[in-house]
């Protein structure tokens, strides 16, 4: 079989990983990839929404199946364009991502099965927001609707604050046409845990927990990023816990949307928070989480092509779904400066030390092949993953692979992890 992978990033990379395993594929390409990416497929030039590049390329190719990675494209209908051609994909069509595209459409859809999330208003001017702000209970929790790269959550603490965030979502337009329309919620509190799971259109089987650390800082500090580290399983996420979202949540949430219309075939990743009151709904997205890819696909047992095969062929039922019995963290190598401004373009050194260490991943996600080596290209550079036969082991073992690399400006986090200890 031929695969194309769609994305450039840590998550990419594992996908390639998980599927250069198959004893079902022969040959991988990857769209735009990058230089990890490149030792497990062929790269090729092509950015993840240029759909007519893309379609063209599988077509010319003979790809019999194209993974989307990443949300943009899948938000954008890429699945659609390539079916509309014969060819075959993995990710939700456009009018079922819009699970992760539109927050209001996620909130609204959740009201309407009484699927547990956060209280919440939708609007779509912002004189109706700031009049709502005047009975708010604060802290509130303002998201700009659309796609944001995870940056278009703000939580504000009180009435100045919020207000601010309704002119730079809304008026300001600070996440560009994301801020068309905005939800309003109650801030909540409590442990977070992702979930993601593949899912066929009515069957759902879900993947071993996980925990991701968005802030930039020890500590939990500094601004939100796309993730600098993650460990699985997550301690938090208890038998109860699992068989209360099964109910209430996974389920429910499968067949919402087809009851809407709105088959969903791909990844369902559910960010949930584990509150007093029981785990709600944080946020869905249409897609494996980044960096939680990176801890997940390397404990799953399956064959990821008879997984994919069997979402897009509606067979998932025929699936046993299975995880190693041990633990997984990834600690992500940054460019000192990320989230905001950093530098790129510098050597990195020791990846050839990864090589033949089993339980042990170094996945590329902002990284490029020069003359002189291969190269920062990012803010989030690298993910170090290593496993272990508990999280304590996984977590010593991550942190002194981290130590395998050198590249100028590198910066991690030193907690990834940590909270296994409360445990
Ligand atoms: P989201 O993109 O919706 O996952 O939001 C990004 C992050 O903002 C989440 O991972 C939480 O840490 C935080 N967050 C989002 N919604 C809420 C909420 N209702 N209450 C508290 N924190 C939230
Ligand atoms: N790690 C969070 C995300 O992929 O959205």
């Amino acid at each position: 079989m031929k695969v194309l992978i769609v994305g450039s990033g840590g998550r990419e990379h594992a996908i390639a990983a998980s599927v250069a395993k198959s004893t079902k594929v022969d040959e991988i390409y990857c769209a735009p990839g990058n230089a990890g990416i490149g030792e497990l497929a062929e790269c090729v030039p092509i950015g993840a929404m240029e759909f007519d590049k893309i379609v063209n390329f599988a077509k010319g190719k003979g790809i019999d199946l194209t993974i989307v990675g990443m949300d943009d494209p899948l938000v954008g209908g890429l699945v659609d364009e390539l079916e509309a051609v014969g060819l075959r994909a993995f990710g939700p069509r456009k009018n079922a991502a819009i699970l992760e595209g539109s927050k209001a459409f996620s909130k609204d859809l959740m009201k309407k099965y009484n699927i547990p999330t956060a209280a919440y208003e939708n609007f779509d001017d912002a004189e109706a927001a700031l009049a709502y702000l005047e009975t708010a209970k604060f802290p509130v929790v303002l998201k700009a609707d659309g796609l944001a790269l995870g940056k278009g959550v703000l939580i504000c603490n009180n009435i100045a604050e919020a207000r601010e965030g309704v002119k730079s979502i809304m008026l300001d337009r600070k996440f560009g046409s994301a801020g068309n329309q905005m939800v309003i919620e109650e801030f909540m509190t409590g442990r977070e845990v992702s979930v993601l799971s593949f899912v066929d259109g009515k069957t759902i089987k879900t993947m071993t927990s996980a925990q991701d650390h968005k802030r930039a800082l020890d500590g939990d500090q500094g601004l939100n990023t796309g993730g600098m580290g993650t460990f699985s399983p997550s301690p938090f996420y208890t038998k109860e816990v699992d068989e209360f979202c099964r109910k209430h949540i996974y389920q429910p949430t499968v067949d919402a949307m087809a009851a809407e219309g709105r088959e969903f075939k791909g990844i369902i990743f559910f960010g949930l928070m584990l509150t007093e009151d029981g785990p709600k709904v944080l946020e869905y997205n249409a897609r494996f989480g980044d960096p939680e890819a990176q801890v997940v696909l390397p404990r799953m047992k399956n064959d990821i092509m008879d997984v994919v095969q069997a979402c897009i062929d509606g067979k998932l039922d025929e699936i046993d779904l299975q995880f190693e019995d041990n633990a997984a963290v990834c600690v992500v190598l940054a460019s000192k400066g990320y989230p905001v401004s950093y530098e790129k373009g510098y050597v990195i050194q020791g990846l050839d030390r990864f090589k033949g260490k089993e339980g042990y991943y170094c996945f590329h996600a902002g990284t490029k092949k020069t003359e002189k080596g291969v190269v920062t290209n990012g803010g989030r550079v690298l993910g170090i993953t290593a496993k272990g036969r508990d999280l304590k082991e996984a977590r010593a073992n991550a942190y002194e692979a981290a130590q395998w690399v050198a590249f100028e400006n590198k910066y991690m986090r030193h907690d990834i992890g940590k909270a296994i200890e409360e445990v």
